[in-house]
C-alpha cells in the first residue's frame, strides 16, 4: 500500500474551495493508502501566533477536517508537535541542507518581500522541515498544490542526498499527488479568480445558513444575456461553476436553459445556488458543532493520532540514527 501524507496549515476556516479541491481528494484517497495527515503547527510559528490563536486555529481545523470526512480509524490524523520524532529528523537534515538552496527558495524569497521585519531562521528552513515531514513517514505521495511543488523538490533531493552521502536506498523520493484534470478548482464570489478568504469571496464550512445565503446574495453577476445563447461572463461561469458541485443537474439544465433564452434573472439563480449550498454544507456544519462540544472526542483522535504517528516516526530515527552513526556503547 502507498504511503500517502499531506500537512495542512492552521491558517483559518476551510472555505468550499479548499473541501472540493483537496479535503474531498483526501477522504478519497483514505480507502486506497495508509494515509497521514497532520496539522503544520511548528509550520505556523513562522508568523509568530499568539498561544491563543494558535491552539484556537489548530482546533478548528482539525475539527474541520474530522467533520469533512477524514477518518481517524482509516487515517493517521495528528499534530506536527505531537511529534518530537519530526524535530529531530528536521535537525539531522540541516547539517545537509545549504543556506544558499534555501535562500534561493521561492517562498522564502516572497517572505522575504512580505514579511520584510521578520525574516526568521525558521522561515529559511521551512523546506527541511517539510521535508522531515514526509520523510519521517517515508511518504510515496504528497497531495499538494501548485505552490508547494518546488518545497516537494526540494524534499526529494534532501532524501537523495542522505541516500548518497550514507550510500544506503533508505528513504524513497515522494512525488506530488493530485488528480490531474479532475482537481476541481472552486471560483470565488467577487467575479474573478478562486475561492480565498478575502471578504465577500469565499464560503466556509462553519458559516451559518444566513450568513450563506447573504454572502450568495451578494455575489457579482452581469447585466444579463443581450442575445441567446450568448456565452457566459466570468462572474455567471464562475457561479455555475459552484452550482455545478451542489446542486441537481436538472437544477443547472434549469437555469442554463433560462440563460440561453435570456430569461434568467440573477436573483432566482443566487437563491437556489445559496439553498443548495447550505444543504450541501448541512451535515459538515453540524459535525463541526457536534465535534467542537465534544472534548473527550477531540482528545481521544489526538492521542490516538499522535500514538500512530510516532510509531512510524520512531522507527525512522532509531534506523537513521544507525545509518548516521549514532551506535549503542
Ligand atoms: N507547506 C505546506 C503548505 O503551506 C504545509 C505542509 C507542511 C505540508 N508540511 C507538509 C504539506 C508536508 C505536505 C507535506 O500548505
Amino acid at each position: 500500500m502507498d504511503i500517502v501524507l499531506s500537512g495542512i496549515r492552521p491558517t483559518g476556516n476551510l472555505h468550499l474551495g479548499n473541501y472540493f479541491g483537496a479535503m474531498r481528494n483526501f477522504i478519497r484517497m483514505q480507502e486506497e493508502n495508509r494515509c497521514y495527515f497532520f496539522i503544520a503547527d511548528f509550520h505556523s510559528l513562522t508568523t509568530h501566533p499568539t498561544p491563543a490563536d494558535l491552539h484556537g486555529s489548530t482546533r478548528q481545523v482539525l475539527t474541520e477536517y474530522l467533520a469533512a470526512g477524514i477518518d481517524p480509524e482509516k487515517s493517521v490524523i495528528y499534530l506536527q508537535s505531537d511529534v518530537p520524532e519530526i524535530p529531530e529528523l528536521y535537525l539531522l537534515l540541516n547539517m545537509n541542507a545549504y543556506v544558499g538552496e534555501l535562500e534561493r527558495t521561492t517562498s522564502f524569497k516572497e517572505k522575504i518581500r512580505r514579511q520584510p521585519d521578520n525574516i526568521n531562521a525558521g522561515l529559511l528552513t521551512y523546506p527541511v522541515l517539510m521535508a522531515a515531514d514526509i520523510i519521517i513517514h517515508k511518504a510515496h505521495k504528497v497531495p499538494v498544490g501548485k505552490d508547494q511543488e518546488q518545497h516537494l523538490e526540494m524534499t526529494r533531493r534532501f532524501a537523495r542526498r542522505f541516500n548518497t552521502m550514507y550510500g544506503v536506498d533508505y528513504f524513497p523520493e515522494p512525488d506530488a499527488y493530485n488528480f490531474g484534470k479532475k482537481l476541481i478548482k472552486i471560483p470565488g464570489l467577487d467575479g474573478t479568480g478562486k475561492m480565498g478568504k478575502s471578504e465577500g469571496n469565499g464560503i466556509f464550512l462553519a458559516d451559518s445558513p444566513e450568513v450563506i445565503r447573504k454572502k450568495v446574495m451578494k455575489a457579482v453577476t452581469d447585466s444579463g444575456p443581450a442575445e441567446p445563447n450568448q456565452p457566459h461572463s466570468e462572474p455567471v461561469k464562475n457561479l455555475f461553476t459552484i452550482m455545478n458541485v451542489v446542486s441537481d443537474p436538472s437544477t443547472i439544465q434549469y437555469f442554463k436553459d433560462k440563460y440561453s433564452s435570456c430569461e434568467i434573472r440573477y436573483g432566482e439563480l443566487k437563491k437556489q445556488l445559496g439553498e443548495d449550498i447550505v444543504k450541501f454544507t448541512d451535515p459538515i456544519r453540524n459535525r463541526i458543532n457536534e465535534i467542537l462540544a465534544d472534548k473527550k472526542y477531540m482528545a481521544k483522535v489526538v492521542k490516538l493520532g499522535a500514538e500512530k504517528a510516532r510509531e512510524s516516526a520512531s522507527q525512522t530515527i532509531r534506523e537513521v540514527r544507525e545509518i548516521i552513526g549514532y551506535r549503542e556503547f
